[in-house]
């Protein structure tokens, strides 16, 4: 099964799986894209991605087939009813690189084992950025041949792969990553609301915890667009950040946990996207709090 150049499908080239298709391609392996709205592909093409008219056509024949969708029911829609699953080679691989949650990561298994392909859970940690240097951690799960298979395109869009295991764990790792993620950057807003509502130099708050054991890189990353207010464009859509919040509860309450904090972050989120920040960067929860004061 496992090839030294596989060649790999893309379905879905927004922030993360444009960026990542274009390193796969960097890497040498031959590669193909589909993107729901074609022109988000296009550019791809300069860098040598063969760009498809339609999920089928860009998994028919390839080796493994990388899915960055927005969620667990795009996923399933472009894979069933779209005809990308069905299109697969029986000797080809699903890398399921979405984050889509416990629900939605069994599902799209079990859709997987019905169609007889094997099925790799692999979200990924890091951002825009990291996307584009080829500098993401890959959480790997599933079959160890289906996982090697997959090595050539892991390692060009990562830093490091995690292996986990069977798949289903990557997922959950995710989530629990994003618990972190979500957390820190309400914090962050919250302290520099704070220190704006009692005329400090917002800035303080980082020269406070600079170097020391408080210390965050992504705090000063996400803080610097909260002082700056500029959200655009955006790394990890707010949008995106609130189904994960929400994905992270359900994991939770599946497994009898209550998460407070979580579902206060949950909160904040909603409103700042009924605000209309969804499509801004995660920052933009920052706005939330500020716009409550004025
Ligand atoms: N951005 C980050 O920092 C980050 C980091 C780690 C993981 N992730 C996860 O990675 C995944 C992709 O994120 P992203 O930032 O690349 O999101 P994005 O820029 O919003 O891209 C989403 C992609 O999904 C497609 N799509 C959405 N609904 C669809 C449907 N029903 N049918 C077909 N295609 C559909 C979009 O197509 P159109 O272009 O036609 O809309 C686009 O290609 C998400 O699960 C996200 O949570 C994101």
């Amino acid at each position: 099964m496992a090839e030294a150049r596989p060649t790999v499908a893309f379905l879905g080239t927004g922030i993360m799986g444009a960026p990542m298709a274009r390193n796969v391609a960097g890497a040498g392996l031959p590669v193909r894209a589909w993107n729901r709205t074609r022109e988000k592909a296009e550019p791809l093409a300069e860098h040598g991605v063969e760009i498809a008219d339609s999920a089928p056509a860009a998994v028919e024949g390839a080796d493994v087939v990388v899915t960055m969708l927005t969620d667990g029911d795009a996923v399933g829609n472009v894979m069933t009813e779209g005809g990308a699953l069905a299109a697969m080679g029986d000797d080809a691989v699903w890398a399921q690189m979405s984050t889509v949650g416990v629900a939605a990561a069994d599902r799209l298994a079990g859709l997987a084992a019905e169609r007889g392909v094997p099925f790799v859970d692999a979200p990924v940690l890091g951002t825009r950025q990291p996307a584009e240097q080829g500098q993401l951690v890959v959480l790997a799960g599933g079959p160890a041949e289906a996982v090697e298979h997959c090595r050539p395109v892991f390692d060009a869009v990562g830093s490091k792969t995690l292996e986990l295991g069977e798949a289903g764990k990557p997922t959950r790792l995710k989530l629990v990553l994003n618990t972190w993620v979500v957390g820190v950057v309400e914090n962050v807003a919250e302290a520099i609301a704070l220190a704006g509502a009692l005329d400090l130099d917002p800035r303080l708050f980082f020269q406070g915890i600079e170097g020391g054991a408080l210390d965050c890189g992504y705090a000063h990353l996400k803080g610097e667009l909260m002082i700056e207010e500029s959200f655009e464009p955006a790394a990890f859509p707010l949008r995106l950040a609130l189904k994960d919040a929400a994905l992270v509860l359900d994991a939770a309450g599946q497994a009898g946990l209550e998460l407070p904090l979580v579902e206060a972050v949950r909160a904040q989120f909603e409103r700042a996207t009924r605000e209309g920040h969804g499509d801004e960067d995660l920052a933009a929860a920052y706005e939330a709090i500020a716009a409550a004061r004025r």
